[in-house]
């Protein structure tokens, strides 16, 4: 089973053909709790509620895979080890239609992820139909061309989704114990926001939505106070169409360029004192968090939001990066919570022969940022896709299956994880899952690249940068 049950005890005799199926209640087990008890005669699912009753469902469905006719008796006992257990898209650089995304969620379900963090803004394009805010999807949902590194299209590019949409798949990953994780990415990557609403940015000058990849330096202005009444108001229409616990904020790659030449961000840092631009940005994510967290949300930065030292300990900190100066351990040493989503284990955007299944099973969950609390900090993991060079659902499949489920059983057995080897034999035996929901997921042989052929696929994945992008993004990246 994927992922691996915590407990199962096989007992002597198999359950008949027509073993009748009930399910009942147990409100004293955890949300995500399920037992499952096979008898003879009956086979019994319970769980406290609707998701452990899906996820014993799940369980059982994949007993039935795995032992066709002969479904042995047993009781299977089964809880997460992590509450958090995400799987991102990213709908900004490319916009993926509803019924693709929902068989992405569908097979995410299929495996216990429990959060799909929906990447609806960056500098390439604003995704959500907004009602007060409405030149964000009639401008900033459409780009004029695709320059992302070596690939050249001069086809307008884009889409946004209606807000029925949004309630339709905020639903659909309801009914499967999926919350849904917007992500408004700022106070960086917001060129395409501010393409709509240029008075925004710093200097207020007309900006175009993106049409390259890599780092942009238009950032949300700091010291003018109509940008936080922009964004209080947009985060009241979102939050209706987002009703989960979490919001994440973005705080990720932001250069401090335009910051440091803005009279008004520079008058905001003299009269709150700060020494520098990272506190700046420290403070602009506090004061969008103190906002979602006076709305009962819990809100999720990039770890690069820390660096300024100020940051709220009630924003959850995702890890993508190494630590600068001790600053994530800092925040997490305050009590801060972390999601973990390391590149090298975490991105499905490159080649299986950079971050191959193996690396994303292996996934330490213990690093050195945590510090003193150690697992007490981590709430759980994210596996990612980002679609800068993901042109087609076919290719986003292929990239994000079955590494997305190596991710899945990282943050449902923790600790307890069995190893790889362990793993990958349930994958193969389990494999026809991803035919059963019409996915398209990479084949056995792909999963972990021989030498010769990871370095192939290394040579291809870099071809995908131009030079001039490759530079642009090392200057930048000094000044995050
Ligand atoms: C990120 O990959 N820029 C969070
Ligand atoms: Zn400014």
């Amino acid at each position: 089973m994927l992922p691996r049950p915590e407990k199962i005890i096989f007992m002597d005799g198999f359950a008949a053909q027509d073993a009748r199926v009930e399910e009942q209640l147990c409100p004293e087990l955890e949300k995500e709790e399920y037992r499952i008890q096979i008898a003879p005669e009956r086979i019994m699912l319970t769980g406290s509620g609707k998701t452990g009753l899906f996820y014993a469902r799940t369980t059982l469905d994949q007993l039935r895979m795995v032992y066709g006719d002969m479904l042995p008796c047993m009781k299977v006992a089964d809880r997460p080890a992590y509450s958090y257990r995400s799987f991102h898209i990213d709908c900004a650089r490319h916009y993926f239609p509803t019924d693709e995304l929902k068989k992405m969620i569908r097979m995410s379900a299929e495996f216990k992820l429990n959060r799909f963090h929906w990447h609806i803004s960056d500098d390439q394009g604003w995704r959500i139909e907004s009602k007060c805010y409405p030149r964000l999807h009639e401008i900033g949902a459409v780009r004029g061309g695709d320059y992302f590194g070596n690939y050249h299209s001069d086809q307008p590019e884009g889409g946004y989704y209606r807000r029925e949409e949004v309630r339709e798949i905020v639903d659909y990953c309801g009914q499967f114990g999926i919350e849904v994780v917007p992500e408004i990415d700022m106070p960086g990557h917001v060129t395409a926001i501010l393409a709509a609403y240029p008075e925004l940015s710093c200097a207020g000058e007309p900006v175009e939505v993106g049409m390259r990849a890599g780092i942009f330096k238009e950032l949300f202005c700091a010291g003018k106070e109509e940008t936080f009444a922009f964004i209080h108001n947009l985060l009241d229409e979102l939050l209706e169409l987002f009703p989960g616990k979490y919001f994440h904020i973005g705080g990720d790659e932001a250069p401090k360029e335009r910051w440091r030449a803005c009279p008004y961000c520079q008058k905001r840092m003299k009269e709150e004192g700060f020494q520098n631009e990272q506190e700046l940005q420290g403070y602009f994510c506090n004061r969008i968090a103190s906002y979602l967290l006076s709305k009962g949300r819990i809100p999720i930065v990039w770890n690069e939001a820390v660096y300024g030292g100020n940051l709220d300990k009630e924003a959850v900190v995702q890890l993508w990066t190494e630590d600068k100066d001790d600053q994530i351990k800092a925040h997490l040493d305050k009590g801060g919570k972390a999601v973990l989503s390391v590149v090298e284990n975490c991105y499905c955007d490159y080649p299986y022969g950079m971050h191959s299944l193996k690396d994303v099973y292996q996934l330490n969950m213990n690093p050195r940022e945590l510090g003193g609390h150690g697992k007490d900090s981590v709430l759980g993991t994210e596996v990612l896709i980002w679609t800068e060079f993901i042109r087609s659902h076919i290719t986003l499949e292929e990239m994000s299956w079955p590494r997305f489920a190596a991710s899945a059983e990282v943050g449902w057995c923790g600790e307890k994880s069995p190893g790889y080897e362990d793993f990958s034999r349930r994958l193969e035996v389990l494999f026809p899952l991803f035919a059963k929901y019409g996915i398209r997921a990479a084949g056995m042989e792909e999963w972990v690249p021989d030498e010769d052929k990871a370095a192939e696929q290394a040579a291809a994945f870099q071809m995908n940068f131009s030079e001039e992008d490759r530079e642009e993004v090392r200057r930048l990246q000094e000044d995050i």
